[in-house]
């Protein structure tokens, strides 16, 4: 737990107690000004270990707390979070102990942000928010009340009662994931024509990809198939399988299934293939001003595992679509035997191939739906992904 330096401090120490009470293990690491309102005493007497204040710790030179620590916590919540720390996590700066553990700390992550009502609503502290948001931190909104400069207004730290139970929910419905292996296809896939040339498609594999990170986060072991892209998996949970072509990742996909708890197809894949893939470069026809190639069907992949799919199974897929988006996402629910759909419009500015962001609606096959708003893939991931987690655990 992070303590920084605002008067909601005072109540840090109840919310290590309420925390020890449900039966986790506390280690607090506070800033210095944290200190001003709390003692070190209090801390290290209700959580029962040393607190964590100094990156330059003279009792033991060669330290390196802020990396063992990192290890250490399954989760870390930061009661109360001031708009100084918010500032400094959003920017990835380390200065001191607190934030120098929070930059390498890459477990579920917890904010409670307490301060003046002014700070709170000024443009910086609301980008900063989102820009954590975006990187998967779980924030804690304040409440509105009476603060401690005589005003009534928002920017009351969330009650540490409610806290402990945001942090059990999120815990909890993660200690289901553990373990539970998941398939994801991402990506394009390339088509071959000749020696030098192939049918493609603009995805990127970002929102995939960022599915993979998160399902890796919350305890997952993540099976990704990706077709071409330049993008990197950074989380040790994710075991990467390669392939070019449709064909490719269907052979990969329909041998990890069996394996897997669940999948989630994200992969745009190219419905056709040229039916003849020349080894050499295809020459211009000097007595012709056209060419065809002729197009076959490639398996759907999605439909496959539908079919394949036996009770326990959460098996998901994604849309794009132009007309009748909702209609048509339904359609392909049901004919592939789904349990939900992501549908992505192509109307939406800012979502689909490409783009940083993301805009899905959310269907399941008991006819729940879900708008969600224009956000980054990785706040979109962490949507499926609860979507997932609770589907799973039923
Ligand atoms: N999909 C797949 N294998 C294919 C085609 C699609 O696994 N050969 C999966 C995609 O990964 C996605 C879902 O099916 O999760 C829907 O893809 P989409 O292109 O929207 O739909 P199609 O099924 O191809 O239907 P249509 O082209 O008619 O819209």
């Amino acid at each position: 737990m992070g303590i920084t330096g605002g008067i909601a401090a005072y109540k840090a120490p109840m919310l290590v107690r309420l925390l020890v009470k449900a039966g986790a293990e506390v280690t607090c690491a506070v800033t210095e000004h944290a200190l001003q309102f709390v003692t070190e005493l209090t801390l290290e007497t209700v959580s029962g270990h040393r607190v964590y204040k100094d990156l330059f710790d003279r009792q033991n030179p060669h330290s390196t707390e802020h990396i063992s620590l990192k290890d250490w916590g399954d989760a870390m919540v930061v009661a109360p979070a001031t708009a100084n720390i918010i500032g400094k996590m959003a920017s990835g700066i380390a200065d001191d102990a607190l934030s120098t553990l929070l930059l390498s700390f890459r477990k579920p992550l917890f904010l409670a942000p307490a301060m003046n009502t002014q700070m709170l609503e000024s443009p910086a502290l609301k980008r900063n928010i989102e820009m954590l948001r975006a990187d998967g931190v779980n924030i804690i909104e304040s409440t509105s009340g009476e603060l401690a400069c005589g005003t009534s207004g928002d920017g009351r730290m969330e009650e540490p009662e409610n806290i402990a139970k945001a942090l059990e929910e999120t815990l909890t419905a993660n200690s289901r994931c553990n373990g539970k292996r998941v398939l994801i296809t991402a990506g394009p896939t390339y088509e071959k024509i000749d020696a030098v040339r192939f049918i493609g498609n603009f995805s990127t594999g970002k929102m995939g990809f960022a599915l993979a990170e998160e399902l890796a986060l919350r305890g997952f072991e993540v099976v990704l198939v990706a077709g071409p892209t330049h993008l990197t998996a950074h989380h040790p949970n994710i075991e990467r399988i390669d392939v070019t072509s449709a064909r490719e990742m269907y052979d990969a996909a329909t041998t990890h299934f069996p394996s897997c708890d669940a999948a989630i197809l994200s992969a745009a894949v190219a419905d056709f293939r040229p039916d003849h893939q020349a080894d050499y470069k295809i020459k211009k026809q000097s007595d012709s001003d056209d060419m065809t190639l002729h197009l076959v069907q490639n398996p759907d992949i999605l439909a496959t595992l539908g079919k394949m799919k036996h009770d326990g199974q959460v098996l998901a897929g994604f849309a794009l679509e132009t007309d009748n988006e909702l209609e048509n996402a339904k359609k392909k629910l049901t004919k592939k035997n789904l349990d939900f759909i992501v549908l992505n419009s192509l109307h939406d500015k800012g979502a689909g191939f490409g783009h940083d962001t993301n805009k899905v609606t959310i269907i399941d096959r008991n006819g729940s739906i879900t708008v969600g708003e224009l956000k980054s893939k990785q706040a979109v991931a962490i949507d499926i992904a609860d979507k997932l987690a609770a589907l799973i655990s039923s």
